[in-house]
């Protein structure tokens, strides 16, 4: 007789037990919340001023229903695609994420390791807490660099050199962040980076103590690029803070490309104008993207600019796009309004924080499951049939 009850073995990992319970990115997000001390949850997932933007870019995809064709074959689905002219087994992308090891002591080596593992390119930081040639040990290719400009272009030039060297594909230039955006859950959390043990902390870290104990037991969480600055963290700190540049401009662009040889992707454009200005600088990629709302608040949301920078511009560079991607229905939204490929922010921290690489993997995981069932509920085979006619504006 074949049993159909059988007792389920308890999973005795306490990260593998959360993880399996954790569904949906949404779900992740809520396990974070728990594991996290207050103010590192709300510098992950907050945003600028009143998040106005950072709401809106969910929003945006309620605007669009889905038309599926039925009676389509589609018992075999295929997912991956070509991102700047590498393989990738999945349209998405692990993006820059400062201060990472804050989340969890693996860190960015945890992402890169999670990337590496699902086939697909993790971009480290220049924020990094890691350095990028630890980075390009752990993960295998192709990654990419995400580059902010200093003051000093000396520096910047010396890191451009430092991620060819260390064989990063693609350099990533930010390009909506000339200053810092306002983000005031971390002021009135009174968030310092690195996390220091205050009154206020302390009473935390008694319900977060495994957190607490990661903090302490891993090397000082600083900026790793940072190589020739004297004093602790809080020096490099300062010195990072200095060397934010606000006067970069599309001239900058033209040296920068030619410096680096390889795929340039200019990140942050949410205009066709813009967009057309990068094309015309000769950069081969575009990330439409508002920095997760964490910059200007009160910009649209990243799918409403999708579609005018893919019409502007699409024959000509590769457009990719972030900010508010939670399901594998939203990817298959922009990838039929022209996107390429989709990059992650949040829902890589929020898997990193409940299970550290395994956590990355599971975020993936479930938005790559998602994002075949979606495919085949559409009667669509593979990623890159998806267009407009499976879109009907509300
Ligand atoms: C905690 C955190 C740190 C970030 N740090 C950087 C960074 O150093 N450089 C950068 O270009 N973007 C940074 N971003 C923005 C992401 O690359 C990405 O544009 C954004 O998070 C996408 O939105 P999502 O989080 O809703 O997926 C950061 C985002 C978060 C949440």
């Amino acid at each position: 007789m074949v049993a159909l009850l059988r007792v389920q073995r308890p999973e005795l990992d306490g990260d593998r037990r959360r993880l399996a319970r954790c569904h949906t990115v949404a779900d992740l997000r809520t396990t974070a919340r728990r594991r996290l001390p207050r103010a590192v949850f709300d510098y992950v997932d907050g945003a600028a001023e009143d998040e106005v933007t950072m709401r809106r870019n969910r929003t945006a995809f309620d605007e669009w229903e889905l038309m599926p064709s039925v009676l389509c074959d589609v018992g075999e689905v295929e997912l991956g695609t070509e991102v700047l002219g590498a393989r990738s087994a999945l349209p998405l992308v692990l993006g820059p994420t400062g201060f990472t090891r804050m989340v969890h002591p693996d860190g960015e080596l945890a992402v890169a390791r999670a990337a590496a593992a699902r086939g697909i390119p993790y971009t480290a930081a220049t924020l990094g807490t890691t350095s990028l040639e630890d980075i390009a040990a752990a993960g295998s290719p192709p990654q990419w660099f995400q580059l902010y400009v200093w003051r000093d272009r000396g520096l910047c030039k010396e890191l451009i050199s430092r991620a060819r060297e260390a064989g990063y594909r693609a350099l990533v230039l930010t390009v909506d962040t000339p200053v810092p955006g306002a983000r005031e859950r971390d002021l009135r959390n009174g968030l310092t980076i690195p996390p220091e043990l205050g009154l206020r902390t302390l009473a935390d870290g008694a319900r977060r103590p495994h957190w607490w104990w990661g903090l302490l037991r891993s090397e000082a969480v600083t900026f790793a690029n940072v190589r020739h600055v004297a004093g602790g963290p809080q020096a490099v700190m300062e010195f990072v803070g200095r060397q934010f540049d606000p006067t970069v401009t599309w001239d900058d662009i033209a040296w920068m490309v030619e410096a680096w040889g390889g795929p340039f992707v200019v990140k942050g454009v949410l205009t066709a104008a813009d967009a057309r200005r990068a094309a015309a600088a000769g950069v081969d990629a575009v990330v439409v993207s508002n920095h997760g709302g964490r910059q200007l608040d009160h910009v649209g949301a990243t799918l409403t600019a999708l579609s005018e920078v893919v019409d502007a511009v699409g024959a000509d560079l590769e457009v990719l796009v972030d900010s508010g991607f939670r399901r594998g229905t939203d990817v298959a939204k922009a990838l039929a309004l022209g996107a390429r490929a989709v990059l992650l922010g949040r829902p890589q921290l929020y898997g990193l924080a409940v299970g550290g690489q395994a956590g990355v993997e599971r975020a993936v995981d479930l938005l790559a499951a998602e994002l075949r069932r979606a495919l085949q509920l559409l009667g669509v085979t593979d990623v890159a049939q998806l267009d407009r006619s499976v879109l009907r504006r509300r």
